[in-house]
């Protein structure tokens, strides 16, 4: 059974006062999470900070971004061991902002993931088609390309460490949710192509994230397919309130888990 993972991915969001404001709703709105994990992915100001609020929780931290190289002349850039550093325990690559605003190829979100690995970071790697791709019927096609290009060379024994995040592009921040048949039948196509790549007990072990507006309203529908293990979240993991209701829907009946 795969353990659900919901992340909240702040962007370029919040001040470290704020930052730590948010924390402490979260931690009053989660008590003990229960049977999934819980990520915080601050803006890189503000890791230090939360990863204090939240030491001795349940709660993880994770950054948005990082660098591929061990250290160097990088202007501007974060290495892996600068977030081990402030214990961060995930990352998340490849981004589509990063893909579309920052060019980020799939050969550099391979080299990152790479990287990432090496530190002991798990790496959350975004996929996702365009509204263009999905219209002209080729989101598949596209979320392969990516797939098979991101996620390259990885050893059979790290795979556990990497958690693979839908995102169709057309839904993030937009309002506009996959319906949760146009993200299962994505999910386990997914799997099908990690099956090719890798192996059929990869394919059932890996986890995937569902992300693209996300809400308390609809989350426990999304969290309810089959193959969907959670979620990366934007806009509302913003607030506390509905940051927990997200949390709270991807606990499986089955786990028991009281919040
Ligand atoms: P959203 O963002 O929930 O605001 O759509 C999701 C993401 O980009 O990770």
């Amino acid at each position: 059974m795969r353990k659900p993972i919901v992340a909240g991915n702040w962007k370029m969001n919040k001040t470290v006062a704020e930052a730590v404001d948010l924390v402490a709703g979260l931690k009053r709105g989660l008590g003990e999470i229960g049977e999934v994990d819980v990520v915080l992915c601050p803006p890189f100001t503000a890791l230090k900070a939360v990863g204090e609020e939240i030491s001795g929780t349940q709660i993880d931290l994770g950054a948005q971004n990082m660098h591929w190289e061990k250290s160097g002349a990088y202007t501007g850039e974060i290495a892996a061991e600068m977030l081990r550093e402030l214990y961060c325990h995930y990352v998340i690559l490849g981004h589509s902002e990063r893909r579309q605003y920052f060019h980020e190829t799939d050969e550099i979100v391979n080299r990152k993931v790479h990287a990432a690995l090496e530190s002991y970071l798990r790496p959350i790697v975004c996929v996702g088609e365009s509204l263009e791709e999905r219209e002209a019927g080729r989101e598949k096609e596209v979320v392969e390309k990516q797939l098979r290009g991101s996620l390259a060379g990885i050893e059979k024994g790290r795979w556990i460490d990497v958690i693979i995040a839908y995102e169709p592009v057309w839904a993030i921040g937009t309002g506009r949710t996959a319906t949760p048949q146009q993200a299962q039948e994505m999910h386990a196509f997914i799997r099908g192509v990690l099956r090719e790549m890798v192996d059929a007990g990869v394919a059932a072990a890996v986890r995937i994230q569902y992300g693209g507006s996300i809400k308390p309203e609809n989350a426990a529908e999304l969290f309810g397919q089959a193959d969907i293990d959670g979620g990366l979240v934007g806009g509302a993991s913003l607030k506390a309130v509905s940051f927990v209701e997200i949390v709270k829907a991807a606990l499986r009946p089955a786990a028991g888990g009281a919040v």
